[in-house]
């Protein structure tokens, strides 16, 4: 049996539609036929910059929804037909823009009734970085065991880029975690969007300079800032985010290159995937508890535009991601859509 796949042919190479063999799910997995997955900037910068790819061709995206379609031996939980979402990872059979994969069983979870497929591939990559940078123990650790008793009321915290994916999740999770004041750095127009997820404030960032940031951001707190969220890679907000940190501050950020300053305060990069052996057994956590939280309003998806042409559309909607032409949603794929 062959399907359509969409193939990085080879480093810096082209994306081109192709025939690949389904493959059947080992031990432990389930093999899903991918009905939505999302993009993301880890897409376009890996054709760009050629990372964390060992061997081309290969297959890209990390955003998966669709329906079980076999199930491996000794798993027990799912069943063929059931709506599944989960995590791609950096390997051609564990990725999503394709049209089956195959995908570890305990680190899979049932869709929501409340979402549809696509919303439901807009969640586990943004989710599950945010999720390791503020909660797990490879991050600020504030609750590596998803405990709903956990509160950090009364204290204030910062997200640098709300409005992205990221820093979307982290709003959300800093509400469930208790914080009181969760400010925030995005442009005016998702001011709205952004208090109905949990901001209390939000600075709009065509108004107050990066320079300015920190000064603005201590005000709008009035107590120390213990913890903060960085979900823009680049020096300059992460300048902004350790100026607004109490000391002894941490601060969890996207960009893997982060260092600390040598101030006191503290930097935690997130390797944001519950496929990497350190984040494993905390991957299985945030699964047993994401549906659920999903379910109850806890997590809201992302707002989606969905892209034509199946697999041969992902190249344009990546090239539309790395001109910073998306602004507050995910963009999805639907590879069973595929003509070519
Ligand atoms: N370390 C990891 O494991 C990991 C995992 C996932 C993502 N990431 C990285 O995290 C970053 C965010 O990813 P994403 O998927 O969440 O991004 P995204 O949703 O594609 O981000 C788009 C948004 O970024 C906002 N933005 C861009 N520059 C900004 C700035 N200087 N200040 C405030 N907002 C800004 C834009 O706001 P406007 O609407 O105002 O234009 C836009 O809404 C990327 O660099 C990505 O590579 C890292």
């Amino acid at each position: 049996m062959s399907q359509k796949v969409l193939f990085l042919e080879k480093a810096k190479g082209a994306f081109v539609v192709a025939n690949a063999p389904i493959l059947k799910p080992g031990p432990g997995q389930i093999s899903i036929k991918v009905i939505s997955a999302a993009l993301n900037p880890a897409d376009w910068k890996i054709q760009a910059f050629d990372v964390f790819i060992q061997k081309y061709p290969t297959i890209l995206g990390t955003d998966i929804a669709g329906d079980v379609e076999e199930i491996g031996e000794g798993v027990e939980n799912f069943a063929k037909g059931d709506k599944v979402f989960c995590q791609g990872y950096f390997v051609s059979e564990m990725a999503g823009f394709q049209q089956y994969t195959l995908i570890p069983a305990d680190i899979v979870g049932k869709i929501p009734s409340n979402i549809d497929y696509a919303q439901a591939a807009s969640i586990p990559l943004g989710f599950t970085t945010s999720a390791v940078g503020i909660m797990s123990a490879h991050g600020l650790a504030l609750n590596p065991s998803f405990d709903s008793n956990v509160s950090f009321s009364g204290k204030p915290v910062f997200v640098f880029g709300g409005s992205t994916s990221v820093g979307q999740s982290a709003i959300q999770i800093f509400r469930f975690l208790g914080f009181s004041t969760i400010i925030t750095y995005a442009s005016a127009r998702h001011t709205d969007f952004l208090k109905s997820l949990g901001a209390t404030h939000v600075i709009d960032r065509t108004e107050v300079s990066v320079d300015n940031l920190a000064e603005v951001v201590k005000k709008i707190a009035n107590a120390p800032i213990e913890n903060a969220f960085n979900a823009v890679a680049d020096d300059s907000s992460r300048t902004a985010c350790f100026d607004s940190l109490a000391e002894g501050g941490k601060l969890a950020d996207v960009d893997p290159q982060a260092k600390d300053r040598g101030d006191g305060k503290k930097v935690f990069t997130i390797f944001g995937s519950v496929h990497s052996p350190q984040n494993r057994e905390f991957g299985r956590i945030l699964w047993n508890n994401l549906p659920r939280m999903v379910q109850d309003g806890t997590i809201v998806p992302n707002r989606v535009e969905k892209l034509p042409n199946g697999l041969a559309g992902i190249d344009d909607g990546l090239k539309k991601m790395r001109a910073n032409q998306v602004s507050g949603v995910k963009l999805i794929a639907f590879p069973q859509e595929t003509v070519q």
